[in-house]
């Protein structure tokens, strides 16, 4: 077959009249990119997007967003095909090794997976350094950085046994480090793992089961546990996703790379939105003051954010918070809970979509705005609705960094600036300065 032509397209210098042939790439479905790798090298000069917004990083064959339809594939299945038909292990399987398992495969994982959920009994004593009231991602970010103190033994990024045990280890202990992080700002006994459970279940157990009496998981919110961990599991190239390959491509070990992920989540313009919603949710306290919170959100005077809403990626609604929101309705039914706040949220998502402010800006509700609806009925605070954001994005995490590590060509990410600073200028001792 005739080599495709590459195609390219032509950057003209209007101050030199010079004219420089930048190749274009194309991938599977999406935005073709413009490759500017020796832009520098021939112009002298840098690309310059300060928050991406315009910018490819890597290549990629996890996750596939369409902003614009609300579209979101993982190895090419959709995130509302998944949420219904899938489980968080089988997505985790698919996002880490490119297709949903056979049974064989699936078996296999899940008891590899199981069978890494306990942690060094050594690490119970990082818990007893925290304030009981300090806040639980502060606690992930220190308790999941300490783990690659515990595992040389899978610390060599260049082993692909000892990358896969490591993912294995991350993706299997994360709840366990999750519960054991509520259950100490709660003063009660940390809480074993046990290997007949699901996944899913197992956290629940972990999180609300007691030494006392036997803990039965209601499978309603199992599922639900188990759909919200689908949900958040990967999502492109998101801030703390690009953290975690930064870091990566600097060889850290992938404890430490997670860590640093879970920091960057751990902002209220990123992962720690969940907490903000139901935060503001509390705040507006009722249907009457909505508007007032609009008008606050539109005033570029004020801080104020609608919390929940907008997307640097999605410019339509954000396919997982519709199932969520469904889930909302069946999880709040199940428990016989009756959550004022997914009233106020159902009203403040109507009367906002009116609003020509965020229609024309295009801003719809994300995954942020129902899940802590869902977690707060489940009997989580909303300090931990961020750290369960981070117990799901972990495979996404450790699937991008193996994606990244296997490349051939790993190099360190070090970007480059417009420098606006002083130029260059002589010391001028203390005595004789103004
Ligand atoms: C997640 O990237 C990912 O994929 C992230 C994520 C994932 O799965 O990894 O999807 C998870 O982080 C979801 C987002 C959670 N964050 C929030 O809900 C916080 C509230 N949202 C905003 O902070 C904001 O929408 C962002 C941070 C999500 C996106 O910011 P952008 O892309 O930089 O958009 P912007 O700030 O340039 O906004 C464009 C305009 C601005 O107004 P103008 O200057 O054009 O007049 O929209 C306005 C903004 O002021 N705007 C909002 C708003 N979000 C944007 N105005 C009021 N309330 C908001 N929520």
């Amino acid at each position: 077959m005739a080599e495709k032509k590459q195609s390219t397209m032509t950057l003209t210098d209007n101050d030199s009249g010079q004219s420089y042939e930048l190749p274009v790439l194309e991938g599977t479905i999406g935005p073709k990119v413009v490759d500017v790798r020796g832009l520098y090298g021939e112009t002298g000069m840098f690309t310059f997007d300060p928050s991406f917004t315009a910018t490819g990083s890597c290549k990629s064959r996890i996750t596939y967003i369409d902003g614009e339809k609300g579209i979101l594939l993982h190895r090419g299945y959709s995130i509302e095909e998944l949420a219904a038909k899938s489980n968080f292990m089988e997505v985790s399987h698919a996002l880490l090794y490119g297709d949903l398992p056979n049974k064989k495969e699936y078996d296999q994982f899940v008891e590899n997976i199981t069978y890494h959920t306990m942690v060094h009994e050594q690490v119970n004593y990082f818990y007893r350094g925290f304030r009981r009231d300090a806040h639980p991602m502060a606690v992930m970010c220190g308790v999941v950085a300490a783990l690659s103190a515990f595992y040389h033994d899978s610390l060599d990024i260049w082993d692909e046994r000892q990358r896969e045990i490591s993912a294995h280890r991350l993706i299997a202990k994360m709840p366990t480090l999750a519960a054991m992080t509520y259950k100490y700002s709660i003063g009660q006994p940390f809480m074993y793992p046990r290997n007949d459970l699901s996944y899913a279940e197992n956290f629940l157990y972990m999180c609300f089961g007691v030494p006392a009496e036997p803990y039965e998981v209601n499978p309603v919110l199992a599922d639900a546990m188990d759909k919200i961990l689908i949900l958040h599991a990967d999502h492109e190239q998101n801030a703390s996703t690009s953290t975690v390959r930064l870091a990566g491509s600097s060889q850290a070990n992938p404890f430490a790379c997670i860590a640093s992920g879970i920091a960057c989540l751990w902002g209220p313009a990123h992962g720690g939105a969940n907490q903000a919603v139901l935060e503001m949710l509390d705040q507006i306290g009722d249907k009457s003051r909505i508007p007032e919170f609009l008008e606050r959100a539109k005033d570029k005077d004020d801080p104020f954010r609608l919390m929940g809403f907008g997307h640097r990626v999605y410019k339509n609604f954000d396919p997982r918070a519709a199932v969520l929101k469904d889930s909302c309705h069946a999880v709040l039914k199940e428990l016989g809970v009756k959550d004022p706040r997914l009233e106020l949220a159902m009203e403040l998502e109507k009367i906002a979509l009116e609003d020509p402010y965020f229609v024309d800006r295009k801003l719809f509700p994300n995954v942020d705005f129902y899940s802590g609806i869902i977690l707060s009925a489940m009997g989580f605070p909303t300090s931990m609705f961020t750290v369960l954001f981070a117990v799901s994005r972990t495979v996404g995490w450790i699937s991008q960094w193996k994606e990244m590590i296997e490349e051939s060509s790993l190099r360190i990410g070090r970007p480059r600036q417009l420098y606006t600073g002083a130029g260059p200028r002589k010391y001028v001792p203390i005595s004789k300065r103004k």
